[in-house]
């Protein structure tokens, strides 16, 4: 790799031990992928920096590089925690875990990051501009950066993360470079699509089919939002690999199909419907279970933009959750506590719903749902379901919370704010 002389000096240990140990893995991670230079990022977003998906490798890796002075030179934010760090006595989180995390969290804290924990750093203000060269894990996040915001990141793992965040730097290869960002599979969309869950059927159906390639959506409507847009993405990325996508009109690299292909035509054979028939399939597959027999339903993955906990208010007001089930919606601290500023906290609590902030399902203890007796879990998105299903062994309903707040919920006093 032709590194500047910048580079160099990290390369060879005269910015100190934990810039070395970092430049040392970009540079291999570069000369596998035959990256030609390194490019400077803007920001990173680190995945890993909780004590269960760390593990206790994981964890002296990131004391280790404290202790050798690592201080991150770009803003970098963190992904959730492996609890609910304000309310973990009642949801029944030990104090142990609570332990571990705080003082990962505190090491992340001191080398610079700001421990926002949460995997929607873009609703919070971490939000790259387009052509911004960035790091980060957590693949709704890097879909969502790379398509929605045109920025340019690969998948980065923990240990790359935390490099790039220490040098300021990532090796030039793959989503970094024009020719890989051009879509060269075409879905044709000819069904209309009601909210967050039907977009999250999409990218579940389109990642299946495209893999690692990057797609070309069209027939997606002006009106589309952006948190149809993370759902759309964080499915595509869980089914499949692909880290980018474009929607014709829509997001930024793709004025036209044209700019979107880099004027390479698509043929029939890559392209491919997503019709009535599709969306039905699709939809029943990700279900192995029926919404009456939920202990608990998740909403809010990717953690839940504003708009999103204002749609789970007017779902929720004047209800009450049915004793039998738990409701919880997944949120990054920052905007649980804008949601309590304008009154949609209250409604969703006299609901008897849960705000569960700064964490999320995945990197939770593996029994700790088991433990609890929840089997059965209603959520409203294909990525949960991967997580839950394969990683806390509970079965899924899927669909979105508006075809089964009968069931989960009763009518019940209006909310006063
Ligand atoms: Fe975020 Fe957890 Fe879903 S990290 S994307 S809420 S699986």
């Amino acid at each position: 790799m032709r590194l500047t002389a910048e580079e160099q000096e990290m390369l060879s240990g005269e910015r100190g031990n934990a810039v070395q140990k970092a430049m040392e893995l970009l540079v291999a991670l570069g000369e596998c992928y035959d990256a030609e230079r390194m490019v400077p990022v803007t920001s990173a977003h680190l995945v890993a920096c909780n004590p269960i998906a760390a593990g206790k490798g994981g964890t002296r890796y990131i004391k280790d590089l404290a202790k050798c002075g690592a201080i991150f030179v770009v803003p970098t934010t963190t992904n959730p925690a492996c609890l609910e760090l304000w309310d973990w006595k009642e949801m029944g989180f030990s104090q142990e875990i609570k332990q571990e995390q705080e003082a990962l969290s505190e090491v992340i804290a001191q080398m610079g990051g700001f421990v926002c924990n949460t995997c929607t750093p873009y609703l919070i203000g971490h939000t790259p501009l387009f052509r911004e060269h960035v790091a980060w894990g957590e693949s709704s996040a890097i879909i969502y950066a790379n398509a929605v915001l045109g920025a340019r990141t690969n998948r980065e793992g923990g240990p790359t993360g935390l490099a790039s965040a220490i040098t300021g730097r990532t090796p030039a290869y793959g989503y970094h470079l024009d020719e890989n960002r051009y879509g060269t599979i075409k879905i044709v969309v000819n069904v209309e699509l009601h909210g967050d869950t039907d977009y999250g059927t999409l990218g579940y159906f389109t990642g299946k089919i495209v893999r690692d390639k990057v797609p070309i959506f069209t027939g997606i409507p002006l009106s589309v939002s952006h948190s149809n847009l993370k759902a759309l993405g964080a499915a595509l990325a869980t089914s499949g690999s692909a880290a980018h996508y474009h929607v014709v009109s829509v997001t930024p690299e793709a004025p036209s199909e044209e700019v979107a292909s880099g004027s390479r035509r698509i043929g029939s054979s890559d392209t491919i419907e997503f019709g009535p028939r599709e969306l039905k399939k699709s939809e029943e597959s990700l279900s192995a279970a029926e919404p009456e027999a939920a202990d608990v339903v998740i909403l809010g993955c990717p953690h839940a933009s504003i708009d999103q906990v204002k749609h789970y208010a007017n779902l929720l007001s004047g209800r009450k959750v049915r004793s039998n089930v738990e409701i919880w919606i997944l949120i990054s601290h920052a905007l649980k506590q804008y949601a309590e500023d304008i009154g949609l906290a209250k409604i969703i609590e006299c609901a008897g719903a849960r705000l569960v902030s700064n964490t999320c399902p995945s990197p939770m203890p593996r029994e700790f749902f088991r433990e609890r007796g929840y089997r059965v879990m209603a959520v409203d998105s294909p990525k949960m379901i991967y997580y839950l299903s394969t990683t806390k062994n509970v079965t899924c309903h899927y669909g979105s919370l508006s075809k089964f707040i009968d069931i989960v919920t009763k009518k019940g006093q209006p909310t006063v704010i």
